[in-house]
C-alpha cells in the first residue's frame, strides 16, 4: 500500500492548514504540503492566491480546504437564489445585536470608517457557497481538497475524483470518520480537541487510535496538539499516517496573524484556549480573551446557530481588529482568535521552512532515540 507521502506526492507526512498563502506556499516548498483555508475568500481572491502559490512552488503538491457546514440553522439549504431576498438584519434578533453593541461600547471600540460600514448591505446574495470555491480550486492543480464539519457532498467527492484531486475531510468522533469514508474521502484527519478552530470533545490521543482501527485501510493524519517532532512521533506512534497541523503556523513569520494577537500567542499558556460559539455559532477552540468571556457571561444573551453567528459578529470582529491595530486597549482585550491548546509552546517567531526542519529533525531523532531504547535492553 502507498504511504501518505507517495499518495500526496510529498517528502515529509506534514500538512500544514493556514489562511496564509505564504505558509501554503513555503511548507509545500519545504517538503511538506500547505493547505490554503479557503472560507474568507471571494471566488477572484480565491484563484488570485492559488495563482500565486503556483507561482511560488513549481509543480510541488498543495491543497485547499473548505468549510461545507452538515447542518446550518436557519438558512435552508443554502440555495442562492433564496439566499439573495434574505436581508442579513432581518434575521439576526435583537438581544444578540444589542449586547453586541453594549460590549463594543464599554470597551471603546469605535465605529468603522463609513465606507468599511456594511449595516445597511441588502441581502445575502454576495455570500459565497463553499461549492463554488471548490470549482475555482478544480481550475487549478490542487492534489487535496478538504472539507470540515460534516462528510463533504456527494457532487464535490465525484468533481474531485474527475480532476484526480485527493478529497480529506475532519473527524472529531470515530462516527463522524465512519461517515466521512462512507462520503466517499479518501483521507481521514482525525482530530483531537486540543485543537485550534471547530473541534470536538475526544483528545488526539484516544481519537486517533480509535479511527484509524475504525476507518482502515483509508489513511489517517492526526491532528490536535501536535506543533514539535515529539508530538510527530506520538502520532505515528497512535497510527497516523502523517500530522495535520494549523496552530503552530500562526506565529510563523510568514503567518499575517493580526500583529495584536501575534503577541498574545505567544505569551499565552496551554491553559489560555476555550471552546466557544462566540464566533461562528459552532464549538471551535481559540484564545480565551474578554471577548469569549463576554459571551459565556449570565448577561450573554446566547450564540446564535451558524451562519448567523458569524453574520452578527463579522463586523464587530473587524471593528475590534482595526482598533486594537491601532493602540486601543479595549479593542487589545477584546482581540482574540482560533488556536488550539500548543499555543503554549509556541514562544518565537520563525520562518516556517525552520518549523518544517527542527519538526522532521526533531521526529527523526525521537524515533531513533525510542528504536535505541529498545535494542539496549
Ligand atoms: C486559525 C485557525 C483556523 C482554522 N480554520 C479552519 C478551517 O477553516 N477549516 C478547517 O478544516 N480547519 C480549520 N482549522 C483547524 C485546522 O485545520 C487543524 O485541524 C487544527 O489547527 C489542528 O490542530 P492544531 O491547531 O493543534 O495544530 C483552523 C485552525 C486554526 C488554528
Amino acid at each position: 500500500m502507498q504511504t501518505i507521502c507517495e499518495l500526496l506526492g510529498i517528502e515529509y507526512p506534514v500538512l500544514a492548514f493556514s489562511h496564509c498563502r505564504d505558509v501554503v506556499a513555503a511548507v509545500s516548498k519545504a517538503g511538506g504540503m500547505g493547505v490554503l483555508g479557503a472560507v474568507t475568500y471571494t471566488p477572484e481572491e480565491l484563484d488570485i492566491e492559488l495563482r500565486w502559490i503556483e507561482d511560488q512552488i513549481g509543480d510541488k503538491p498543495y491543497g485547499v480546504d473548505l468549510l461545507i457546514p452538515a447542518s446550518i440553522g436557519g438558512l435552508g439549504d443554502l440555495d442562492p437564489s433564496v439566499l439573495k431576498d434574505i436581508n442579513v438584519n432581518d434575521l439576526l434578533p435583537e438581544p444578540q445585536r444589542r449586547f453586541l453593541d453594549d460590549l463594543l461600547d464599554r470597551y471603546g471600540v469605535p465605529k468603522l470608517a463609513e465606507e468599511l460600514d456594511r449595516s445597511d448591505r441588502p441581502g445575502l446574495g454576495g455570500l459565497v457557497l463553499p461549492t463554488t470555491l471548490a470549482d475555482v480550486a478544480f481550475e487549478h492543480p490542487i492534489k487535496l481538497i478538504a472539507s470540515a464539519l460534516g462528510p463533504p457532498p456527494a457532487k464535490l467527492v465525484t468533481a474531485a475524483h474527475e480532476h484526480g484531486v485527493l478529497v480529506a475531510a475532519l473527524a472529531g468522533t470515530k462516527e463522524h470518520a465512519l461517515r466521512q469514508r462512507e462520503a466517499g474521502v479518501d483521507i481521514i484527519v482525525a482530530q483531537g480537541t486540543e485543537a485550534g478552530g471547530h473541534t470536538g470533545e475526544i483528545g488526539t490521543m484516544v481519537l486517533v487510535p480509535e479511527v484509524v482501527k475504525a476507518v482502515a485501510p483509508l489513511p489517517v493524519l492526526a491532528a490536535g496538539g501536535i506543533a514539535s517532532g515529539r508530538q510527530m512521533a506520538a502520532a505515528m506512534a497512535l497510527g497516523a499516517q502523517g500530522v495535520w497541523t494549523g496552530s503552530v503556523w500562526l506565529t510563523t513569520e510568514e503567518a499575517e496573524t493580526h500583529p495584536v494577537v501575534k503577541q498574545k500567542l505567544l505569551e499565552a499558556s496551554s491553559r489560555d484556549t476555550v471552546r466557544s460559539k462566540s464566533r461562528t455559532g459552532k464549538p471551535a477552540r481559540q484564545l480565551r480573551s474578554a471577548w469569549t468571556d463576554a459571551w459565556e457571561s449570565p448577561e450573554s444573551p446566547g450564540t446564535l446557530p451558524m451562519p448567523l453567528q458569524p453574520l452578527l459578529v463579522e463586523e464587530a470582529v473587524q471593528r475590534i481588529d482595526r482598533a486594537a491595530a491601532a493602540g486601543n486597549e479595549g479593542a487589545k482585550e477584546l482581540a482574540n482568535y482560533f488556536v488550539g491548546q500548543v499555543v503554549g509552546s509556541l514562544d518565537s517567531i520563525k520562518p516556517a521552512r525552520q518549523v518544517m526542519a527542527e519538526m522532521v529533525e526533531e521526529y527523526v531523532e525521537t524515533v531513533a532515540d525510542l528504536a535505541g531504547a529498545l535494542s539496549e535492553e
